[in-house]
């Protein structure tokens, strides 16, 4: 372990939550990613925390990746952002960076080349990244919180527990489902829906998910990111097994399955689509990217706007290296023909959206659907990806 004043803080942080949660000891990992980074969520409070963290002198010993800030670091100006909200946020940058933290400002660190193997331990923040780590990828983290990200970034490890051990990574439900689930934001609302089913399972539930499988082709991750990401908003749930489909359900098969203590069936999306489609009125925005969007998301978006021009403001959500390589590609230049802008470095939850003079938005993200109400006391429709380009090129919301 790396010494020095912030690695001793580390260490502290970290021997406490072991005692707390009962970790048999701390296991090393691959990967941290830390969140807890837009200024808009932690205010001066975090950034004095930050800043005096980072004056202690230590830096990371594992590769480190920040979660997205609260603004856009190359066109900030062009999007609305204040000059005092960015210089803000640049210093809680700075502070991460100090501490040896990358500024990749994305919830996919897996489109930016950090993709975990099976079995391999790391120590995620965000909640929809650490259910895709954990589900889709078969690697092991529990949802950090900022400080303990960082303390794990300092040392290199983390208390083993929870999710790092067999034993807490078993199903604690079956949840039969009896009903289509064909596109992403289909399984957004099923993910709701499961979250909010196994919100009150004991010590956190783990959904074993039977009779539903993802589309083929290069829409399956965008499909099981968004499943991920909606249970975890609605349910805080960090794991899912998925039939025959993620690793451990795979290779284990009704063996896992016969782990879990109860049952329940999910026969219609309608009730799930219906709680996060609360919209009304003007439509300020339609935003989608969130979880962050992959290169291929982006092409897909292109293809369903087919050349038409946007009527209101259009904004994808994505890495900064992601925009880059659509800059290079010509896929963004494309995209901004048709009035769509690519937003990287944050996202519609994290940015200060009111000061941006954004009240009602529309999406396909069934989490952002879940949190901009209560976080920025927003309007949201809640739809398809294909409903959202129909939306942003009609220039207002429609149900169909
Ligand atoms: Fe990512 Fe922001 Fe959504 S951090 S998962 S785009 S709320």
């Amino acid at each position: 372990m790396k010494k020095g004043k912030g690695a001793a803080k580390a260490i502290e942080i970290l021997e406490a939550l072991g005692r707390i949660h009962g970790a048999r000891d701390m296991v090393p990992v691959g990967s941290v990613q830390v969140s807890g980074v837009s200024y808009n969520n932690i205010g001066e409070h975090g950034l004095a925390f930050l800043e005096e963290w980072a004056a202690m002198g230590s830096k990371a010993v594992v590769p480190a990746a920040m979660n997205p800030g609260g603004s856009d670091r190359r066109i900030w100006k062009s999007l609305g952002f204040t000059a005092a909200f960015v210089r803000k946020q640049e210093r809680v940058i700075k502070a991460l960076e100090a501490l040896g933290i990358r500024p990749s400002l994305t919830c996919t660190p897996y489109h930016v080349g950090v993709t975990p193997k099976l079995g391999e331990h790391v120590a995620w923040a965000e909640s929809s990244a650490v259910c895709f780590a954990n589900s889709v990828l078969g690697a092991r983290t529990n949802r950090e919180g900022g400080p303990s990200a960082i303390a794990a970034a300092l040392t290199g490890v983390t208390p083993r527990h929870g999710l790092h051990t067999d034993e807490g990574r078993r199903p604690t439900r079956v949840v039969e489902v009896k009903c289509p689930v064909p596109a992403a934001a289909d399984a957004g609302a099923l993910g709701y829906l499961v979250g909010r089913l196994l919100a009150s399972d004991k010590g956190g539930g783990i959904p074993y998910l039977t009779g539903v499988v993802p589309p083929p082709g290069s829409e399956r991750l965008t499909w099981l990111k968004a499943l991920g990401a909606g249970m975890a908003a609605s349910g805080s749930v960090g794991l899912y097994h998925l039939a025959c489909v993620t690793p451990e359900a795979a290779a284990q098969g009704s063996k896992l399955a016969k782990a879990a203590g109860q049952k329940s069936v999910i026969r219609s999306l309608d009730e799930g689509r219906a709680a996060l489609n609360r919209g009304s009125g003007r439509l300020d925005l339609v935003a989608v990217g969130c979880p962050h969007a992959s290169p291929e998301d982006l092409t897909r978006i292109l293809r369903l706007l087919n050349w038409k021009k946007a009527k209101v403001p259009f904004w994808i959500f994505t890495a900064e290296e992601v925009r880059r390589h659509a800059e290079q590609t010509g896929v963004a230049a494309s995209l901004g023909r048709c009035g769509a802008t690519l937003v990287a470095d944050t996202c519609m939850v994290v940015a200060p959206l009111k000061e941006l003079g954004i009240h009602t938005l529309a999406t396909d993200s069934a989490k952002a659907a879940f949190y901009l109400p209560s976080h920025h006391g927003a309007g949201v429709y809640f739809g398809s990806l294909e409903q959202n380009v129909a939306a942003a090129l009609r220039g207002e919301w429609s149900a169909r």
